[in-house]
């Protein structure tokens, strides 16, 4: 496995599901759960792609659902890795809806996901590629990952606020 930087487009990744009755709630809308499941796998694959490795999901960001996705309705789920740490890639994962004819099309929604690539044997985390941002967006999401990142593991405990960069001042007290 390289660990040389890769492009997103190595691993962008899209999905597409068609929503069927048994994928919604009483109102005849997509469930929120089963949407999320989608994401994970579409993020998964872009990680695993990116990561050539085998991944799990080590979080996912604040999610909201914008818009009711209705039975019948093509989704489209596109997922692209923005930046990877050491372990760790951040995965950018949108949702965009429309009717089997392509009419009504929409973005419905997007959230962050983390993913970390193990080794097959250990199963412990392992250094994975960093990510080559190409196009003016690209760069934007990379150079944003770093603040998403330590908000993250401040909220998930895992970092001390005080041990944050870039996000410090939004937890000092006045
Ligand atoms: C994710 C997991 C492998 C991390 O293991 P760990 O022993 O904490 O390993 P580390 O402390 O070395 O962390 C590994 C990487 O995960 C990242 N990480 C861990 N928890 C995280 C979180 N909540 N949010 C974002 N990143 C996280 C770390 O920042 C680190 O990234 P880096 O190397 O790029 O800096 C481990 O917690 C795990 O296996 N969790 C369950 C995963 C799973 O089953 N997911 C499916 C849900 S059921």
């Amino acid at each position: 496995m390289s660990l040389r930087a890769k492009k997103v487009s190595e691993s962008e990744t899209i999905m597409s599901e068609m929503i069927m009755p048994n994928d919604t709630n009483s109102l005849g809308n997509l469930m929120g759960g089963n949407l999320l499941r989608w994401m994970d796998i579409a993020g998964a694959i872009c990680a695993g792609k990116h990561c050539e490795r085998s991944v799990v999901t080590a979080s996912v960001d604040h999610v909201s659902f914008k818009l009711p996705i209705p039975v019948g309705d093509v989704i489209t789920i596109k997922a692209s890795a923005t930046r990877a740490f050491s372990t760790s890639v951040e995965i950018f994962v949108e949702v965009f809806s429309a009717d089997i004819k392509g009419g009504n099309s929409r973005r419905c929604n997007d959230a962050y996901y983390t993913f970390v690539g193990l080794d097959d044997a250990s199963r412990r985390p392992v250094t994975i590629p960093p990510v080559l941002p190409l196009s003016r967006e690209e760069q934007e999401l990379y150079n944003g990952a770093l603040q998403r990142r330590e908000l993250r593991l401040i909220l998930s405990g895992r970092m001390k606020p005080e041990e944050a960069t870039e996000i410090k001042s939004l937890f000092l007290k006045k």
